[in-house]
């Protein structure tokens, strides 16, 4: 089976089922679980608070120097996220802060920081890292790796279902054309744009269910590690 300092890396577009997956997976192999989609979207949220302007690029660099993530385990159920020691994580699951984690997300300084602190994270192995350039940028020599996708329609009515389930009641079409905003955005940025790495195993998962998924994934692990 796989080496316990292994690197497994699932990249793809929003709202693919990527966390449920990676989470799952994750457990199986009694690996950790690395949310960087969560990083972006802390940064997202203290870049918005203290209203910085990626353009000015001196109170950029200094607002990401006072920035200090620690993503914790919560129980089997999620990551917590803690902003300078503040608990986050309810706060960075809207849609709002998706789209503003996609705009952060293209500036080259906020892509070196979470980079360097992805990797390092990373450094021990043991991890299943989930994103848009884990296989492509972070973890180029990544053990196995994999491209969840899903049709755009699919993706939307998930996102619509797992926010209903927190009590947010939003707008089918609304997070359709999100979704579809940030697919354009993710992919079309110059720096490390959301796309399969050379050697990424591709799953479409509009109709397959999260524990097909992980099957199908354990088994491609499996043979590769033959
Ligand atoms: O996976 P997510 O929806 O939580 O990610 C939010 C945004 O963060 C996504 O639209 C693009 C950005 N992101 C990124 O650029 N690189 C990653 N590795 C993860 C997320």
């Amino acid at each position: 089976m796989l080496d316990a300092k292994a690197i497994v890396t699932i990249d793809g577009p929003s709202g693919a089922g990527k966390s449920t997956i990676s989470r799952g997976l994750a457990a199986k192999l009694h690996f950790t679980y690395l949310d960087t989609g969560a990083m972006y979207r802390a940064v997202g949220l203290a870049l918005e608070r203290q209203g910085i302007d990626l353009a000015d690029t001196a109170s950029l660099k200094r607002c990401l120097d006072e920035i200090e993530l620690t993503l914790a385990p919560n129980g089997d159920d999620d990551v917590r996220v803690l902003l300078n020691g503040e608990d986050v994580s309810q706060a960075i699951r809207t849609p709002e802060m998706g789209m503003v984690a996609s705009r952060v997300s293209a500036d080259p300084l906020v892509r070196e920081k979470l980079t360097a602190l992805q990797r390092q994270l990373g450094e021990k192995g043991g991890i299943v890292a989930e994103g848009r350039d884990m296989g492509t940028v972070v973890f180029p020599k990544a053990a196995s790796k994999f491209f969840l996708n899903a049709s755009a329609e699919e993706r939307a009515r998930r996102r619509c279902k797992q926010l209903a389930e927190k009590g947010q009641i939003v707008d089918f079409q609304e997070i359709l054309d999100q979704i579809s905003k940030r697919d354009y955005d993710d992919s079309r940025r110059q720096l490390a744009p959301l796309k399969p790495a050379d050697d990424a195993i591709i799953v479409d998962s509009s109709s397959m269910g999260p524990e097909a998924v992980i099957e199908f994934m354990l088994a491609s692990i499996a043979k590769s590690a033959r």
